[in-house]
């Protein structure tokens, strides 16, 4: 396979969709060659004559052959996709970002904190983070959801179990015959057994979920250079060159999307979170 130049995309082809809400579906790729990727990075994801847009991996390249996306519809682009069929073609370019830093865990307890689609970046972590062969700590997850038909990885969440995660799943608003927890993620954050201070967090979610967890983490005692967080942004080009993405002194797309909340507070790359004391 040529790449004419950076912007050149390859085509993969969606072997299978799956529904997982109203709006998200998930997305099983062949890749035309076994491609590595890490949790945390992303594929500029393009229609042919619509557009690009950046969709983070939810697939863990040790434990899949191929590529898979959940893509939630938002506009035009992930419209698109959100209609696409089985068997149809997808032009991906990647994979692009620095990728969550996995070192750091060490053999700490590892907190995950997902809100919404922000699941999908950190579905691969809890199969790196429950690989038994490699001594992570405990992994705890609490992952928030508007309703409960939102919830994306219901049916996974045995499975997380099973895998040795402890789980909170909550909604931020009942309906049906939902009778698990209700509140928003930061309600629930005091109810994970887990020893702050030596852990390590792990948070993707909608923007103000992100500034509240992170905020409160920090509250907890964490330290700002273990709470890791991903950022999202405009995007055009996904490697460095347009400045679309350009926050505080930094790419969202090459120095991140994952910066620690050290880094976020140093390079003020949140400027709306200025108060986040
Ligand atoms: C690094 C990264 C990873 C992402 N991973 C995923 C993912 O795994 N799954 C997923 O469903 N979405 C993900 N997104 C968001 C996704 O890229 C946007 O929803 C998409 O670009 C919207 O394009 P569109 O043409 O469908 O919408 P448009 O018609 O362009 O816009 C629709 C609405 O979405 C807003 N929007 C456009 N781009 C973004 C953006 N980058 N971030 C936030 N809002 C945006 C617009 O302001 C507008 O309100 C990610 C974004 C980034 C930066
Ligand atoms: S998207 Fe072009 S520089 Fe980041």
């Amino acid at each position: 396979m040529k790449r004419v130049n950076i912007y050149t995309p390859f085509r993969a082809e969606i072997k299978e969709i799956e529904k997982k809400t109203a709006d998200v579906n998930l997305y099983r790729i062949a890749l035309p060659k076994r491609i590595k990727y890490s949790p945390g990075q992303f594929f500029m994801v393009s229609v042919w004559g619509a557009g690009e847009v950046p969709i983070s991996i939810t697939s863990h390249s040790a434990f899949s052959d191929g590529l898979e996306l959940c893509v939630r519809k938002a506009g035009f682009v992930t419209s698109l996709i959100y209609n696409a069929e089985e068997g149809t073609d997808i032009w991906l370019r990647g994979p692009y970002g620095n990728g969550f830093p996995l070192d750091i865990a060490g053999n700490s307890d590892i907190v995950l904190i997902a809100g919404g689609i922000g699941m999908a970046p950190l579905r691969p972590l809890i199969y790196e983070f429950t690989n038994r062969n490699k001594k992570y700590g405990n992994v705890k997850l609490v992952y928030g959801s508007k309703y409960p038909d939102d919830v994306i990885f219901r049916d996974e969440i045995e499975v997380y179990k099973q895998m040795g995660a402890k789980v909170i799943v909550s909604v931020d608003r009942k309906n049906g015959e939902w009778d698990g927890n209700v509140g928003f993620v930061t309600d629930f954050l005091g109810s994970i057994k887990a020893d702050m201070v030596s852990a390590v967090a792990y948070v993707c979610g909608p923007e103000i979920m992100i500034k509240n967890v992170t905020r409160d983490l920090s509250l907890m005692g964490m330290p700002h250079e273990k709470i890791i967080t991903t950022l999202e942004a405009h995007m055009k080009c996904g490697v460095g060159k347009c400045g679309h993405c350009y926050a505080g002194c930094k790419y969202i797309c090459t120095d991140g999307p994952v910066f620690s909340y050290k880094e976020i507070r140093e390079y003020q790359l949140m400027q709306a979170w200025e108060d986040n004391k």
